[in-house]
C-alpha cells in the first residue's frame, strides 16, 4: 500500500513586522485586548511588490532543498490560498513559473483556513491511487491586502506567510494516515470577501462599500469552530483507533490561542504537546499549519514515528484534520 510520507518542509514570512502597539495607534484597540481574545502579539505584513506566488516560491525552495530535490522532480504542485495573486490565472501556475519547471501539473484549492488540509487530502489521494508520486502543497496567504485597516474585529487577526512540504510516495508504514475534510456552505456568509467575483463585480461602488475586504462575524464563528473542532478530533482518533496519548504534537491552525486551548481541553491533551506560533505571525489561514510544521520540525519537536494531528478551522465554513505518522 502507498503512504504520502512528508520528506522535506520549509517557511517564509515577510520581514516586516506589525505589533500590536502599531495596531493602537491605528483603530480603537489595545494591546490588552488583542492578547487576551486572540493571544496574537504581532504579524508580518508583506512588501507592496510582494504577492502570495512570491511567499509561495521561498517556502517551496526552502521545502525542496530540506527533501534534497529539484523543482523537476515534482510531478504536481498544489497551491491553497484565499489570496492569490490574481483571479486568473491559478497561483499554483505562477508558483510553476518561478519555480522554472514545466514538469507538474498545477493546480489551487479555496477552502480557506482549511486548506493547507484540504490539499492534503488531495495530495494523499493522488499519491495512495499511483498517480503521482512527488507533491509539492504549499500554503500561502497576503490576507493583509485584503484586510480593513478601519475594522477593529478583523484587522487586530491576519498576517501573511507561506509554508510548504514536499510529499513523496512510499511502502513504509509512516506517513499521511488518514485525512478528514468537512464543510458546512449553510454558514458562508459568517467569514467572507463579497467584492470582487461575480456577484460584485469591481466597481466604484464596490470600493466605495469596502467590498474588498474579509467580513467576518467573529463571535458566531468562534462558537461553530471549538464544536467542530472537538468532535473532529475525536472523530479523527476513535476512527484510527489512537488514545490522545497517542499525539505526540498537534499543530492547530493558529486563528485564536482560546479555540486551540478550548480544543486541547476538551481532548486532555497539555498545551506542551500544542505547536503554537501565532503570537508572533497572528492568523495566516492556508499558510499557518505548514508555516507551524515547519517550525516544529526546526527546532525538534517531531521525531521519527511520532503521531503529529493537524487540523483547522475557516471559511467556507470548512473544517479538516490530518493524521501523520512522521
Ligand atoms: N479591540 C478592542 N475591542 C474590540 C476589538 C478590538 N480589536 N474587536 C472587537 N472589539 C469589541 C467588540 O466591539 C465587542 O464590544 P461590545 O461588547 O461593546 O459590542 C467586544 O470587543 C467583544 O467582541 P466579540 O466579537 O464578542 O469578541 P470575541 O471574544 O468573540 O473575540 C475574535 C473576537 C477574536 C474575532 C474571536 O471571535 C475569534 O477568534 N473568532 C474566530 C475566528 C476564526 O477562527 N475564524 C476562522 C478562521 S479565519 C479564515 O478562515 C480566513
Amino acid at each position: 500500500m502507498l503512504r504520502a510520507r512528508v520528506i522535506g518542509t520549509g517557511a517564509y514570512v515577510p520581514e516586516n513586522i506589525l505589533t500590536n502597539h502599531d495596531l493602537e495607534k491605528m483603530v480603537d484597540t489595545s494591546d490588552e485586548w488583542i492578547t487576551e481574545r486572540t493571544g496574537i502579539k504581532e504579524r508580518r505584513i508583506a512588501g507592496e511588490k510582494q504577492a502570495a506566488s512570491d511567499l509561495a516560491y521561498e517556502a517551496s525552495k526552502a521545502a525542496l532543498k530540506s527533501a534534497g530535490l529539484k523543482a523537476k522532480d515534482i510531478e504536481l504542485i498544489i497551491v491553497a490560498s484565499v489570496s492569490g495573486d490574481m483571479p486568473l490565472p491559478a497561483t499554483a501556475c505562477i508558483l510553476q513559473d518561478k519555480l522554472d519547471t514545466k514538469k507538474s501539473a498545477a493546480f489551487d484549492v479555496n477552502a480557506a483556513c482549511s486548506g493547507f488540509i484540504y490539499g492534503l487530502s488531495v495530495a494523499n489521494a493522488y499519491i495512495q491511487s499511483g498517480t503521482y508520486r512527488r507533491i509539492l502543497m504549499v500554503g500561502t496567504e497576503v490576507l493583509t491586502k485584503f484586510t480593513d485597516w478601519e475594522d477593529r474585529t478583523t484587522c487586530v487577526l491576519f498576517g501573511d506567510g507561506a509554508g510548504a512540504v514536499v510529499l513523496e510516495a512510499t511502502e513504509e508504514d509512516r506517513g499521511i494516515v488518514s485525512t478528514k475534510i468537512h464543510s458546512d456552505g449553510g454558514m458562508w456568509d459568517l467569514l467572507h470577501t463579497p467584492g470582487g467575483g461575480s456577484r460584485n463585480p469591481a466597481s466604484k461602488e464596490t470600493v466605495k462599500k469596502r467590498l474588498h475586504f474579509i467580513k467576518m462575524k467573529g463571535n458566531e464563528t468562534f462558537k461553530v469552530a471549538v464544536r467542530a473542532l472537538e468532535s473532529l478530533v475525536v472523530e479523527t482518533l476513535k476512527e484510527n483507533r489512537l488514545k490522545t496519548s497517542d499525539i505526540a504534537l498537534l499543530v492547530p491552525h493558529q486563528a485564536n490561542l482560546r479555540i486551540i486551548q478550548a480544543t486541547a481541553k476538551r481532548l486532555g491533551l497539555p498545551m506542551e504537546k500544542v505547536m503554537i506560533n501565532l503570537d508572533r505571525y497572528g492568523n495566516t489561514s492556508a499558510a499557518s499549519i505548514p508555516i507551524a510544521l515547519d517550525e516544529a520540525v526546526k527546532t525538534g519537536k517531531i521525531r521519527n514515528d511520532d503521531y503529529i494531528l493537524l487540523e483547522a478551522f475557516g471559511g467556507g465554513l470548512t473544517w479538516a484534520s490530518a493524521l501523520i505518522k512522521w
